[in-house]
C-alpha cells in the first residue's frame, strides 16, 4: 500500500486527529492568497510579515492580481524570482475580490488556505495559532475578528461602525452561524471545508467569507480570534459606495438566487426606481412644454437614467466606456422601445380580455422588464 501524501495525512488529521509521525511533507501545507489591485508598495512588507510569522510551517503566497495598473503583478514576479514561496497569479480583464480570492485557492495544492489582505490591516502574525487551532481543534475554518473580545476595528469613524453594524445584522439573513464579524476578509480554512462549498459560491463582491456560509452545504465548524484592524499602509482602499450595492445583490443571491438571477433583480429595482425618475422629469417638464413633449422628454430621461445605473451597477464588470457608451445607450433605447411596445400589447390583451385594470397593466409591465432585461443582457451589456 502507498504510504498517504502529506496532504491526504493532513487532511486525515483533521478528522482522525494529529499527523501520523512518518508522514512525509512534501508540498506546501498552507497557501496564503492575497488578492491584490493597486498595491505595488504593500506586496513586499506582506511577504515580510508572512515570512517571518511562518516559521516552520511549509507555505507559499499566491498574489492574485487583477492586472492592477500600477504594476503590482511585476514587482510580485519580481519577488517570486528570488523567493520560491511566491506566485502571481494575474487576471486580465476581470475585476473582483471574491472571486480573485476563489482562483487563488483553487491555484493551489495544499490542505489550508489562509486569505489576508495586501494593505497590512490583518493582523499576519496571528496566522499560526489560527492554523493550530484548526488542526488541533477540528475545525473548518478560524475566522480573524475585529469584533470578539479583544479585537478592534481600529480607528474607524462612527458612520464607518454604524455601516458595518447595519451590514454584519443583515448578514444573518443569510448564514446562520453566530458569526461576530461575518464581513472578515482574514480567515483560514481548510480544503475539505472549501470544495464542499466552492461550486455554490456566488463569486460576487467581495465578502467571500459571508459567500462560503452562505454556500456550504453543511454547517461550518468554525472559531473567530480576535485581532485588531490595523492602518492601511500604503496605497488606498479599493471599497467605495458600490460596495454595498454588491453586498444587497450577494445577499439577493442566496436569498433568491436560485429562482430568479441577482442581475435581473438588480436590473428591475433600477426599473423601479427609473417610474419614479420619469414622474418627477415629467412634473417639471409640464412646466416648460405641452403634455406630450414633457411625456416624450420624461421617456427618454428615465431610459438614460436607467441605462447609466444598470451600467455602473448591474453590469459594472461589463461596464461600456467612451464610444461603446454611446452605442450601448441607443440599443438600450430601442430595446426598450419595443419593450414599450410589447408591454402595452400584452396589457391591452388582457384588458380586452376582461381583467382589470391594474392586473392587465401589471402583465405588460412584467412582460415589459423581462423583455428589456432579456435582450439588453446579449446585445447591450453583450459579453465581450
Ligand atoms: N484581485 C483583486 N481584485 N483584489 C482586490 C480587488 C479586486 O477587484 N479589490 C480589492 N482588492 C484587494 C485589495 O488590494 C486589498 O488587498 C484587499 O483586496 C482589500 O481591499 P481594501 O480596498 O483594502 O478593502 P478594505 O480595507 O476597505 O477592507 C474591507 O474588505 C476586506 C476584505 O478582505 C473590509 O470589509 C475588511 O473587513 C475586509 O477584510
Ligand atoms: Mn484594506
Amino acid at each position: 500500500m502507498r504510504s498517504p501524501s502529506f496532504a491526504e495525512a493532513a487532511v486525515a488529521a483533521v478528522a482522525e486527529g494529529p499527523l501520523p509521525e512518518d508522514a512525509i511533507r512534501r508540498g506546501f501545507e498552507l497557501t496564503v492568497v492575497v488578492p491584490t489591485f493597486n498595491e505595488r508598495d504593500n506586496v513586499e512588507l506582506v511577504l515580510e510579515r508572512l515570512d517571518a510569522a511562518l516559521d516552520g510551517i511549509e507555505w507559499e503566497v499566491v498574489y492574485v492580481d487583477d492586472d492592477s495598473p500600477d504594476g503590482t503583478a511585476d514587482k510580485v514576479r519580481a519577488l517570486a524570482q528570488d523567493h520560491p514561496r511566491v506566485r502571481c497569479l494575474q487576471r486580465i480583464g476581470r475585476r473582483g475580490l471574491s472571486a480573485a480570492v476563489i482562483e487563488g485557492m483553487l491555484s493551489s495544492s495544499a490542505p489550508f488556505f489562509a486569505v489576508i489582505d495586501a494593505d497590512l490591516q490583518h493582523d499576519a502574525a496571528l496566522l499560526p495559532r489560527m492554523l493550530a487551532a484548526l488542526k488541533e481543534e477540528a475545525l473548518d475554518i478560524v475566522v480573524g475578528s475585529r469584533r470578539s473580545p479583544g479585537g478592534g476595528v481600529g480607528d474607524w469613524d462612527r458612520r464607518r461602525v454604524a455601516i458595518s453594524n447595519v451590514a454584519a445584522g443583515l448578514a444573518r439573513l443569510v448564514v446562520a452561524a453566530d458569526l461576530t464579524d461575518p464581513m472578515s476578509g482574514f480567515f483560514i480554512l481548510s480544503r475539505p471545508a472549501f470544495e464542499r462549498a466552492v461550486r455554490r459560491l456566488s463569486g460576487q463582491g467581495f465578502k467571500i467569507l459571508l459567500d462560503l456560509f452562505a454556500s456550504t452545504p453543511v454547517a461550518f465548524r468554525f472559531k473567530e480570534m480576535p485581532y485588531v484592524f490595523g492602518r492601511r499602509q500604503h496605497g488606498e482602499s479599493k471599497l467605495d459606495s458600490f460596495v454595498i450595492w454588491e453586498y444587497l445583490m450577494l445577499l439577493a443571491d442566496k436569498l433568491v438566487g436560485g429562482y430568479v438571477p441577482a442581475r435581473f433583480i438588480s436590473f428591475a429595482a433600477i426599473g423601479g426606481f427609473g417610474v419614479v425618475v420619469h414622474f418627477t422629469a415629467l412634473y417639471l417638464g409640464l412646466k416648460l412644454f405641452a403634455f406630450p413633449l414633457a411625456q416624450a422628454v420624461a421617456t427618454v430621461v428615465a431610459m438614460t437614467s436607467n441605462f447609466a445605473l444598470n451600467n455602473v451597477l448591474t453590469y459594472r464588470d461589463r461596464r461600456l466606456a467612451g464610444l461603446r457608451f454611446v452605442t450601448g445607450l441607443v440599443s438600450f433605447y430601442a430595446v426598450c422601445s419595443l419593450g414599450a411596445v410589447a408591454n402595452v400589447g400584452i396589457a391591452s390583451a388582457a384588458f380586452a380580455d376582461h381583467y382589470t385594470w391594474w392586473a392587465s397593466g401589471l402583465a405588460g409591465a412584467v412582460v415589459g422588464v423581462v423583455w428589456n432585461y432579456a435582450v439588453s443582457s446579449v446585445l447591450t451589456w453583450k459579453r465581450s
